[in-house]
């Protein structure tokens, strides 16, 4: 499974991608407005220090189909890495279905069924996005959506390639890992989350304390 970060906070993404972990960034109207900038300078800057996937959402505004075309082709030629997010809707299927017959890349977000990552992979997404998380959030079981996804998809031999979204926790990755997203987008804190474990540090101690002996 490969990893995305999910933010456009630049220090996090350095960091992650010094580490060698991550292939590609997620970014939404809420991430965007977290980092306080405008939308194409950030994310403009995200692109030039991550060589992978960068996802850029069209405005949260913008409902109809011809608007989400033209801000994505907008979005499109920031960079060459750059995905377009759309929401699941009737005009972000459409628009996806034109951006991807221009060759764009896209990312269907806010997806909580398996009927709409079905759709969403017809109109052609190069990515689906299952968001974990939220669903959670409402009692309903967000890895079971993942897995039913992969399932169908594996059956079928769709390309379109499951970003598992709005993960709040470590076991969440691990869980959406068994069920087969083919990705991960997730906080910066989750990574820290994954990669800690008190018996590593307790170890690197002993080392040192046996080192001075
Ligand atoms: C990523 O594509 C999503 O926008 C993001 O994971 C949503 O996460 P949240 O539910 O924590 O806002």
């Amino acid at each position: 499974m490969k990893f995305f970060l999910d933010t456009a906070n630049i220090e996090e993404i350095k960091k992650a991608n010094d580490m060698g972990i991550i292939c590609g960034v997620t970014t939404n109207p809420s991430l965007i407005a977290k980092s306080g900038r405008p939308v194409e300078e950030v994310v403009k800057e995200i692109a030039d220090i991550v060589d992978g996937p960068i996802s850029g959402e069209v405005d949260a505004f913008t409902l109809d189909s011809e608007g989400m075309i033209k801000e994505g082709r907008v979005i499109a030629s920031w960079h060459k890495n750059m995905v377009v997010k759309l929401p699941t809707t009737q005009e972000g299927l459409k628009a996806c279905r034109v951006l991807t017959s221009e060759g764009i890349k896209t990312n269907l977000t806010l997806i909580f069924s398996t009927s709409q990552a079905l759709l969403a992979a017809k109109a052609g997404a190069t990515y689906v996005s299952p968001f974990v998380g939220r669903l959670d959030d409402i009692s309903t079981h967000g890895v079971a959506l993942v897995e039913e996804i992969a399932e169908i998809f594996d059956y079928y031999g769709i390309e379109s390639e499951i970003i598992a979204a709005s993960i709040r926790s470590s076991m969440h990755v691990i869980e959406c890992a068994k069920a087969g997203a083919h990705i991960a987008t997730v906080p910066y804190k989750i990574i820290e989350q994954m990669l800690k474990h008190p018996l590593t540090d307790e170890g690197i101690k002993k080392f040192q304390n046996d080192s001075l002996k």
